[in-house]
């Protein structure tokens, strides 16, 4: 089962790119975490990405491309992955169908998490993460057991520098120029299947899981 998360900022991919790493017991990868890290060591890569980063923007398609085929081809991937966050271009897609192929391996589905603009920008307001173990939680919708600490580890819930109002609307941008136009790419190659992402994280759970379930099954 190797599956990629598409859809804008918010609309939940890395909560249940999460859940599903759980419960299918597959590697997720996450192109937003692992830039993060990048940038939290200060390594070449992430010197490169931070700005792009902290304003909203997209990170030069060979940058993001290298490090996702790297991480993929690390991964136990005949198995199976989910890629959350890569592609979110055309130039990016076409180098990830290149790089699969080169391993002998193929996308099985694309989940489209679908959600409107005005409903995004209150939960990436709300979103707290944990610094250490990359637990995500909502201050509204999805609270941590005690305010702002780690219901996993412990440790301080910290908030996002690309989640202020101002980048969020930049991002939401960025994704209908740049990312959108790969539903088309996707529904033409027959991969894609809809999610309705603006229901509760449980609900939309139970979605990706039936349509996992019936892919397993062949139907
Ligand atoms: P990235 O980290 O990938 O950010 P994103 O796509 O903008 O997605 P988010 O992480 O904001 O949202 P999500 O859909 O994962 O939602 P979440 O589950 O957290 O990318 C960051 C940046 O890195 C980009 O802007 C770009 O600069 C760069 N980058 C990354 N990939 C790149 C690429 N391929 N090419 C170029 N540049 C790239 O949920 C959001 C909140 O809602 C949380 O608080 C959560 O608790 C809550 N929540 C989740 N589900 C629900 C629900 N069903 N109901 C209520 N609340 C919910």
């Amino acid at each position: 089962m190797r599956l990629l998360l598409l859809g804008p900022p918010g609309a939940g991919k890395g909560t249940q790119a999460k859940r599903m790493s759980r419960r299918y017991g597959l590697t997720a990868l996450s192109s937003g975490d692992i830039l993060r890290g990048q940038i939290q060591i200060g390594s070449a890569v992430g010197k490169r990405a931070a700005p792009f980063v902290s304003s909203g923007a997209l990170v030069p398609d060979d940058v993001i491309t290298d490090v996702m085929l790297a991480g993929i081809a690390g991964t136990p991937y005949r198995t199976g992955f989910i890629l959350d966050g890569f592609p979110r271009t055309l130039p990016q897609a076409q180098a990830l169908d290149e790089g699969i192929e080169d391993l002998g391996v193929d996308i099985t589905a694309v989940l489209n998490f679908d959600m409107d603009d005005r409903d995004i920008v209150s939960r990436i307001v709300g979103r707290r993460s944990c610094g250490k173990c990359g637990a995500v939680y909502n201050v509204d919708f999805l609270p941590p057991k005690t305010a702002d600490v780690c219901d996993v580890c412990g440790s301080p819930l910290v908030q996002r520098v690309d989640d202020r109002e101002d980048v969020v609307v930049n991002r939401l941008k960025t994704y209908r120029a740049q990312t959108a136009p790969l539903v088309k790419y996707y529904s033409d190659k027959g991969l894609l299947h809809t999610i309705d992402a603006s229901a509760a994280a449980d609900a939309v759970e139970a979605q990706v899981g039936l349509m996992i379930d019936s892919l397993s099954a062949g139907k």
